[in-house]
């Protein structure tokens, strides 16, 4: 499973609309469910107006009615993988800290570690008075 989420991870960065950096970036996010939801970076004249890779893909799975995550994939090109940018990891961090990622970069080269390795100190729907029961997702 973790050789198809890479490979769909590098699949989607194809799809990258990237005009302005033309730094592609493909993310493949894999659900509990055991689906695979592909997204890629949109760029946008109004450059702030700009989604991640990872975001894309993870918008995609909540529109489609999934919220618990095992593993997300997450290709670039260059020298060395990349991590989830910031506003990313707290985006994904409301799906659990406990997601596994898998940075790869075209040359092969590869990255594993958890979510909760790049957000110490988390700010979740746990800090929040409702919790994450009463909004519908599982504890972590
Ligand atoms: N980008 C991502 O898609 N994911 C990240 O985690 C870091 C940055 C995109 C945003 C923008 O289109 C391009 O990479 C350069 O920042």
């Amino acid at each position: 499973m973790k050789e198809a989420l890479i490979q769909a991870a590098i699949e989607a960065r194809e799809k990258a609309y990237a005009p302005y950096s033309r730094y592609k970036v493909g993310a493949a996010l894999l659900g509990k469910s055991g689906k695979i939801y592909t997204g890629c970076n949109v760029e946008n004249a109004s450059y702030g107006a700009t989604i991640c890779a990872e975001r894309s893909a993870c918008v995609k799975a909540v529109s489609e009615g999934e919220t618990a995550f095992e593993m997300l994939a997450v290709a670039v090109g260059g020298d060395q993988p990349s991590s989830p940018c910031g506003i990313c990891r707290q985006f994904l961090a409301e799906f659990g800290l406990d997601l596994q990622l898998i940075l790869v970069n075209m040359d092969g080269k590869r990255i594993e570690c958890r979510l909760r390795d790049y957000l110490p100190g988390a700010f979740t729907p746990d800090n929040l008075n409702e919790g994450r029961d009463s909004i519908g997702l599982s504890q972590t």
